[in-house]
């Protein structure tokens, strides 16, 4: 079998533990705003777009099919480490006005990407901010910010995969593989 570039590279959360995780994320979203008529779903790109397939897809089988609108934020260019700067690429155009929003992210690092993203859909009107992101690294965090659902907890190494990339690589991996594995 031809190797993939990334076979060199241990896998830290295989594809069948996200897909296992995944319902239970679910559930849980449904036990928040199952009685909220008006709430909607901004996807955080370019990370979240795998995740937020597969989440969006285990909502509908629990009955929900909120509005979905995606906003896009950059913070790192090609580095590897957050800028610190964050830029707004592109902006969702659902009127979010008395809405109760879920934030769907890809992981949560320093804090600053989900910091940004909370204050620019309170600035438009939202009523509240709920955050879901699938990979927490706790221990990295410069602002304050926790998410309300998370799918794994991770150490603090860069990982690619399942929508995360290495400056636009590996993002169509079905798992998460660790880019700076112990020597
Ligand atoms: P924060 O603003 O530092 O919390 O960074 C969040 C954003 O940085 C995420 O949405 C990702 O796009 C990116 N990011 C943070 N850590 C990683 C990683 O380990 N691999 C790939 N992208 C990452
Ligand atoms: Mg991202």
């Amino acid at each position: 079998m031809k190797s993939s570039p990334t076979s060199h590279f241990p896998i830290l959360i295989s594809a069948r533990s996200i897909q296992r995780r995944i319902p239970q994320l679910a559930r849980l979203i449904q036990q928040a705003f199952a009685n909220d008529p008006h709430w909607a779903l901004i996807s955080i790109l370019n990370g979240s777009y795998v995740f937020l397939a597969d989440l969006g897809r285990a909502l509908h089988k629990r009955g929900l099919t909120p509005p979905i609108d995606f906003l896009a934020l950059s913070s790192y260019g090609a580095g590897t480490r957050s800028s610190g700067r964050i830029r707004v690429e592109r902006l969702f155009t659902l009127d979010i006005r008395n809405r109760n929003i879920l934030v769907v992210d890809d992981i949560l690092d320093s804090g600053r990407t989900l910091a940004q993203a909370r204050n620019l859909l309170k600035a438009r009107g939202a009523r509240s901010v709920r955050v879901c992101v699938l990979l927490d690294k706790q221990t990295r965090r410069k602002v304050e910010g926790k998410a309300d659902f998370a799918g794994f907890t991770i150490p603090d190494h860069f990982v690619a995969g399942y929508g995360l990339d290495r400056d636009g690589h590996f993002r169509n991996l079905p798992h998460i593989v660790d880019l700076d594995p112990p020597l």
